[in-house]
């Protein structure tokens, strides 16, 4: 065998991934476990604490705490076994923002948690899209099988049917609530029996190989039977497990188990760590860059502002593509065409931010930024690259801003579009008036928004509701045909913070039914940067 380069050496071993579910599915216990397993056991509290600030208010003071400690969590890296996994984290409760969707760009995997009891739900369904622009492998951990929830067997139809996706169940529950038994590998045959430990430590139940083993109808009873027949049905109802359509996204192989009993995860992990691909390679606008070419290059797909209060600090975090980083080396960036020099970046390792001497193909570094860094920038070592798919994705919440005092109607301006470049909020200029319309995800950016105008811009401004209910960037190839549409939909059309035509609709209803009355006119919900 030849031996492989110190690059394809750190290469094999990355996983980078992220977790994708809807509010109280068990994200955030899960990661803790995760967490526990890889040996970073302090990090986990930090974890819980951003939980604990998670019931955001308007109270500045509290968005403050909630983002400095997010901001620690926002990239974990962690050993396990010979791998060097990277977990970035995907605001999910008011800090849902476009910064969630745009992490998923950066992963080469993505771990979704589901709750039994109430299946597939609606910002899983959301975050399942965004992944279905890259084809991201996913995984799935049906959680809280200590409670009553639904029939496992209904779980694997649903996400079938309502996220189109193929289900391959992996390890398969013996009972639920009260009858949860444990859960059957169908990958290694053998039975995992459950006990409840809440606590932080890792323990092993018992664990009984073979399916026709009689210590399994000794243990559990009549579930054993039950067990077998429903695995009979399972499986031939279901897919069984194909690699390659889960590297393809066609398909998602199924776990059950209980995050905050640490049941079932540690069987989670080791199959992610087997299955989830190592650094893929990436398409720029030129070529497709290789993980393994040694030139160092990587793109930045968030801006975390006002890390630390006291120094008004921003962060970018670059995904490194291909090649390494080291400490102080010259990288270009490309859109402004200058070089710059990196001697501080910082990495998210166990529980404290510390400055990284190296980085690999996989891992996030943080740039220290003062505003020249924006959203979708490329870092190289001297190549003219430009990284695609990292997009805007149309924001589904507005407001209008209004200024207290409209003498600074400059200022605001100016504030907005700043702030939209970084990219937690969008702006839309609406042709029929001057109002400026704000757009985000997440209704927390709004109050960050005008946080920021008051301290940064010394603009008081105020935002209130308008009836806008969705946005779509309109195209079309044909000139004629979108001066038309220009005239007709003038009431409802705005410019964005790039000048890009976009149609702002009322409801759902007036949407549909301008597609459908205008079927040559493409209406995105996503637009590259
Ligand atoms: P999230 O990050 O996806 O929002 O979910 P989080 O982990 O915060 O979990 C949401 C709630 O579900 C929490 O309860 C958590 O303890 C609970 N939970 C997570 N995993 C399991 C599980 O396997 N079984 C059961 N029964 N519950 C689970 P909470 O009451 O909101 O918080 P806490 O008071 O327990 O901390």
């Amino acid at each position: 065998m030849s031996q492989l380069s110190p690059l394809e050496a750190q290469l094999v071993k990355r996983r980078t991934f992220a977790i994708i579910s809807h509010p109280d599915a068990g994200k955030t216990t899960l990661t803790e476990k995760l967490l526990l397993f890889g040996g970073a056991i302090q990090m986990a509290g930090t974890v819980k604490g951003r939980k604990a600030a998670r019931h955001a208010t308007s109270d500045w003071m509290e968005l403050e705490k909630q983002r400095g400690i997010s901001v620690t969590s926002s990239v974990m890296q962690f050993p396990y076994g010979e791998a060097i996994v990277n977990l970035l984290d995907t605001p999910g409760h008011e800090d849902f923002s476009e910064d969630t969707y745009r992490t998923l760009t950066a992963v080469d995997a993505a771990l979704m948690v589901i709750d039994v009891a109430k299946g597939v739900e609606e910002r899983t369904i959301k975050l399942m899209d965004v992944c279905r622009l890259r084809n991201t492998p996913i995984l799935t951990f049906v959680n809280k099988l200590d409670r009553e929830g639904r029939d496992a067997i209904e779980i694997l139809d649903e996400i079938e049917s309502v996220l189109k996706i193929q289900c391959a169940p992996v390890t398969w529950p013996i009972g639920m609530g009260k009858r949860f038994k444990g859960v059957y590998d169908l990958r290694h045959d053998r039975t995992h029996l459950f006990s409840a430990t809440h606590g932080g430590r890792i323990q092993e139940g018992e664990v009984i190989d073979g399916l026709d083993n009689p210590r399994l109808d000794e243990i559990v009873g009549d579930q054993a039977q039950e067990l077998r027949d429903e695995l009979e049905l399972v499986q031939g109802a279901s897919h069984d497990f194909d690699h390659a359509d889960y590297l393809a996204g066609i398909q998602t192989p199924v776990f059950f188990g209980s995050a905050i009993n640490n049941f079932g995860v540690k069987e989670l992990l080791d199959a992610f760590v087997d299955y989830a691909p190592a650094p893929l390679s990436r398409q720029t606008r030129s070529r497709l860059v290789e993980p393994q070419e040694s030139a160092f290059s990587g793109f930045v797909f968030k801006i975390q502002a006002n890390m630390d209060p006291a120094h008004r600090d921003r962060v970018a975090f670059l995904r490194v593509c291909s090649g390494s980083y080291k400490k102080g080396m010259k990288m270009r960036h490309v859109r402004i065409g200058k070089a710059v020099q990196v001697a501080n970046a910082i990495t998210f390792q166990a529980d404290e931010r510390r400055h990284v001497e190296e980085a690999w193909p996989g891992d996030i570094i943080g740039l220290h930024n003062h505003g020249t860094i924006q959203i979708g920038d490329t870092f190289t070592e001297g190549e003219d690259l430009k990284y695609e798919g990292i997009p805007y994705f149309a924001p589904e919440l507005f407001r209008r801003v209004v200024l207290k005092d409209p003498l600074k109607m400059k200022a605001l301006q100016k504030g907005v579009l700043q702030l939209c470049e970084e990219g937690a909020t969008q702006v839309f200029r609406p042709r029929k008036n001057n109002d400026l319309i704000l757009g985000a995800v997440g209704i927390l950016q709004f109050d960050v928004a005008a946080y920021r105008l008051r301290d940064e811009y010394g603009v008081e401004a105020v935002v209130e509701p308008v009836s806008v209910a969705l946005a779509r960037w309109v195209r079309c190839e044909d000139p004629k045909m979108l001066a038309r549409f220009e005239e007709k939909a003038y009431e409802n059309l705005a410019v964005d913070g790039d000048d890009q035509l976009v149609y702002l609709a009322p409801t759902r209803v007036n949407l549909q039914l301008t597609q459908e009355r205008w079927p040559e006119i493409d209406f995105l919900a996503t637009r590259e940067l």
